[in-house]
């Protein structure tokens, strides 16, 4: 269970940055979790890209290219040394004024945590959780894109904590239009009619890279794939749910509100799904 923390190059076991920083006075940085499978970093170009291109639509220029950014998670997950990570990268907008304006803000800082990943509870796989449907609105695109992975995650934690005082693992947000959206760190999915149903792009979600991984492979094993705008009652029909994310992987969701989807057990796509997202880990 070993931590460390590469900043700016150098490696910590534990490690400060200035509370001038704009990522922590403002949320003024960008981030991507990243895991390791048998000590295999698991898409890593996809999340290299992610970050490349959540950078870029906050005009924040990356100080390292993908190649150098790739050697110093290596060098990080090597002194770390668990058998498998959690990775987490961050670029924050660097230290400036106490101003907002990110022009005198010079250096950006770049931080590699790398500590020894937490699986969730078999039981959540084993049995499903319980999610909650939200007031807490998602950010309208227009707003805070939820394609951009910023640090600035303050609309997912009012989920959360909503969630919470509900008795559920996790909030399901719908966008300021009542379409269904994405959980606060993971992406939604649903079964109708032996359908497999997710909220698209458009509705205003994190392109997750497992989202991406699960549709593959979903329209590889035949199984009919439907990315659409919905309302929230289309869950009255559900006969299926499930959340994908890096961590969480392919994580069943059993109830809505307390109240049971489809018979409230695991249903054949949720399993077969879980089941191939295992495989592909295992060939990475
Ligand atoms: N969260 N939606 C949101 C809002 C997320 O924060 C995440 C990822 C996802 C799933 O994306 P991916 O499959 O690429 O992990 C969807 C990470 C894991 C986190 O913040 O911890």
């Amino acid at each position: 269970m070993t931590t460390r923390i590469n900043l700016n190059g150098e490696i910590h076991q534990d490690a400060h940055i200035s509370v001038f920083d704009h990522g922590f006075l403002f949320g003024d940085s960008v981030y991507e979790v990243i895991s390791t499978h048998h000590g295999h970093l698991c898409f890593v170009n996809e999340h290299l890209r992610r970050l490349r291109s959540s950078a870029q639509a906050i005009s924040l220029e990356l100080p390292l290219t993908d190649e150098e950014m790739l050697q110093e998670i290596h060098k990080t997950v090597a002194a770390a040394g668990n058998p498998d990570s959690y990775i987490r990268i961050i670029v924050t907008r660097g230290v400036g004024e106490m101003d907002i304006d990110p022009e005198t803000c010079t250096k950006p800082n770049v931080l590699i945590f790398v500590k020894s990943i937490l699986h969730y509870p078999e039981e959540n796989y084993k049995n499903g959780i319980n999610i909650a449907l939200v007031s807490i609105k998602r950010n309208p695109k227009e707003a805070l894109n939820p394609g951009i992975k910023t640090g600035n995650y303050l609309n997912n934690v009012l989920a959360k904590v909503e969630a919470r005082k509900a008795g559920a693992a996790d909030a399901l947000m719908l966008n300021p239009t009542g379409q269904l959206t994405e959980c606060t760190t993971s992406n939604f999915f649903f079964v109708r009619d032996q359908r497999l149903m997710t909220p698209s792009l458009n509705c205003g979600i994190l392109s997750g890279i497992t989202r991406e991984v699960v549709l593959r492979l979903a329209r590889e094993n035949g199984v009919l794939v439907e990315e659409g705008e919905w309302p929230a009652d289309v869950l009255q029909n559900a006969e299926e749910a499930f959340i994908t994310g890096t961590v969480k992987m392919v994580m069943p969701v059993t109830s809505l509100d307390g109240r049971p989807i489809g018979d409230g057990k695991l249903g054949p796509i949720t399993r077969m799904m879980m089941r191939l997202y295992q495989d592909v880990l295992k060939s990475l």
